[in-house]
């Protein structure tokens, strides 16, 4: 029978993280046993970058070593995600076939020495990731450790080499059919660009000036397509053997090189890996904003963080250690959001290799360490919260995401560089979580009448059906929030003639955008309602819409910036600028009292989390995580699973999780 959920062999919810135990030897994998058994692991990450142990060479496979350490996790009491190592070609692969190692725009080829220097379509890696995917399964299918197949790291390396040219072409012809198709789609009247014969035809490689849109957005779609058919089949050779759930991990925040809604719909269970860029607040929130979108991609479903640092926030140049009580608050926030236990990379610091000096539950100085105490406090704390599996989680808004609009948002040319897909979204929710509303991400041409309430930040790429979607959706009682640049071009990049946005949504918003006008870098404009924009103007006209609030500076001025069109039974707003972050918070509160959404829990104090999870049976359990300075009272006492008693304030930093009725 097929067991499609992990959380059935854990006996509760998961916690533990990449184990590596080739980088060690005998004493420590005891003191690792024991150590694991005191911070209440139950799930290891195992093989993630083994490929060079496991297939020494060609085609000879060596799996006494993996077989000892499953042995000894399982007689421990700790299950197995095992992990394909496709991810790191070991230095024989690249040698035997330097065909098959990634090529970057301009023409460099890489070599081995790092991790990630391979080429998708290159058909010896894809042969080579295939039989070694089915081999751990022939091997490993019904190991009584194996709770979960991990497949490969993180897909996202792009690759420009003679392999991807030929493969695009394949993928060209699929989609347009005729070389006259291409040149259309492409615009290649413009700047002489014609194609005449398919060969002549490359993915974006280095060339002078602005590379072509069409084809920069083509081979975006392209290369998504290829990661879900390279996963498609490991998946599928895993299967022939094996009955537990596959999954891969997604790195959502930087890696935009896969269509996350296709790739998701393929996997038994979405896990994600998730590091923040800032700390503090900024943190919780990005826990949160990548939770939800974790979430989302499954459709609800409950997902699994596989990775998080217990000491790692990524800032640029450096990482910033997380402060003391994150590791137990960041793991509460994901499972508050849906995730069915939390897994760090990795189980114990390296002590050589590339990344000695990232974060892990066991660090350098070792078990007699803050961290160490906060993994075992917090792995005690997962361990209380066995009754929430299966348990899902529900939003009453909606903010938009759709790839497409990403990858076109990332072509050269555009009228400003500051159209930052992520960061928009991110502004998004971030609004939304400090009004304390949980939040679902959606795609534009998804169902959507669920939601009172949807946003849709930077949808500059709008396909003809989401605009029809989004009109059906405002016409139908929803409210709908549309933020500037949206609908400007086509699923070709071809601008929307006319006036923008797309003509579905104009009608649904009552209002035609005629210009676009950057803003000066630093430039802030203030609004005829006293808020302020930067970055962006528009020169629009309402076509049946009130003006909220207008433009008060230059040839703008009286022009309207924000506006309402009641349309249908809903109301469709039209933000043309990109308020600060204090007005758009300000715009969101509106929007949230319109639609009739409140905070999940009334009555709180600001920088306290709530969020609740529901089980198909009535049960409820709500999690508050105290994010602020200031100890907060709660609303009416209640059963606390984490310390097994009742509690009526939550001190700064503290956490509960509450069984309601
Ligand atoms: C992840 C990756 C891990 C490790 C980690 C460091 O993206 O999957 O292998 O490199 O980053 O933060």
């Amino acid at each position: 029978m097929t067991t499609r959920s992990i959380t059935d062999r854990l006996g509760g919810l998961a916690f533990g993280g990449d184990y590596n135990p080739e980088q060690w030897d005998e004493p420590v994998w005891k003191e690792d046993d024991d150590l694991m058994h005191r911070a209440r692991v139950n799930l290891a990450t195992v093989g993630v970058f083994s490929w060079a142990l496991l297939e020494p060479e060609e085609g000879r496979y060596d799996f006494a070593w993996l077989d000892a350490h499953l042995e000894r996790l399982h007689a421990n009491g700790v299950a197995v995600d095992l992990a394909t190592p496709t991810a790191s070609p070991p230095p024989w692969f690249t040698l035997a076939h330097p065909d098959a190692s990634t090529v970057r725009p301009d023409g460099t080829r890489l070599v081995h020495g790092s991790r990630d220097t391979y080429c998708l379509t290159a058909p010896a890696y894809r042969e080579a990731a295939r039989r070694m995917a089915g081999a751990l399964a022939e091997r490993y299918g019904d190991h009584p450790a194996l709770a979960l197949w991990h497949v490969h790291n993180e897909y996202a390396t792009l690759c420009y080499c003679d392999h991807s040219a030929a493969s695009f072409r394949v993928w060209l012809r699929a989609r347009h059919g005729t070389l006259d198709i291409l040149n259309e789609a492409w615009g290649t009247a413009f700047w002489s660009q014609r194609y005449t014969s398919w060969e002549q035809v490359l993915p974006p490689r280095a060339t002078n000036w602005h590379r072509n849109p069409g084809q920069e957005l083509d081979f975006r779609r392209f290369w998504a397509d290829e990661v879900t058919a390279a996963y498609r089949e490991q998946r599928d050779a895993i299967r022939a053997h094996s009955d537990r759930p596959v999954t891969t991990n997604l790195m959502l925040p930087a890696y935009q090189n896969i269509d996350v809604w296709a790739l998701a719909r393929e996997l038994d269970v979405v896990t994600v890996d998730q590091y923040p860029s800032a700390p503090g607040v900024d943190a919780a929130a990005d826990v949160a904003f990548h939770a939800d979108r974790a979430r989302s991609l499954g459709a609800g479903r409950p997902w699994l963080l596989m990775e998080q640092g217990t000491s790692t926030v990524y800032d640029g140049d450096r990482v910033l250690a997380k402060e003391p009580g994150d590791i137990l608050r960041h793991t509460l926030g994901h499972i508050a959001r849906g995730s069915e236990g939390a897994l760090f990379f990795q189980w114990r610091q390296s002590r050589a290799g590339a990344e000695t000096w990232h974060s892990a539950m066991v660090p350098h100085a070792g078990p007699d360490s803050r961290i160490f105490r906060e993994v075992t406090r917090t792995g005690e704390a997962v361990a209380r919260l066995g009754e929430l599996a299966g348990s899902t989680v529900s939003a009453p808004v909606a903010v938009l995401h759709d790839p497409d609009a990403w990858w076109a948002l990332g072509v050269d040319g555009l009228p400003t560089a500051d159209l930052d897909y992520h960061a928009a979204l991110g502004r998004a929710h971030r609004a939304l979580w400090d009004a304390g509303v949980t939040v679902d991400f959606a795609h534009p041409a998804h169902e959507l009448s669920r939601y009172p309430l949807v946003v849709a930040p930077a949808l500059f790429l709008l396909s003809d059906k989401a605009a029809e979607n989004l009109r059906r959706y405002v016409a139908d009682g929803g409210t709908l929030l549309v933020q500037h640049a949206s609908g400007y071009v086509d699923e070709r990049l071809h601008a929307r003639l006319g006036g923008y946005p797309a003509a579905p949504l104009r009608e649904a918003l009552g209002i035609r955008v005629e210009e676009y006008r950057p803003l000066r870098r630093d430039e802030r404009i203030t609004l005829s309602d006293g808020t302020r924009g930067t970055s962006w103007s528009e020169s629009l006209r309402t076509e049946g819409a009130e003006t909220l609030a207008a433009y008060t500076h230059g040839m703008l001025t009286g022009g309207p910036a924000l506006t309402r069109h009641r349309f249908g039974t809903g109301r469709g707003w039209y933000l043309s600028t990109r308020l600060t972050d204090a007005d758009y918070a300000a715009l969101v509160a509106r929007l949230l009292d319109e639609a009739g959404v409140g905070p999940e829990l009334p009555g709180l104090p600001p920088r306290v989390e709530a969020v609740t999870r529901h089980a198909p049976d009535g049960r409820r359990w709500r999690f508050l995580i105290n994010h602020g300075a200031e100890s907060a009272p709660l609303p009416a006492s209640a059963h606390d699973l984490l310390t097994d008693d009742t509690v009526s304030e939550l001190p700064p930093g503290g956490c509960a999780v509450l069984r309601i009725t």
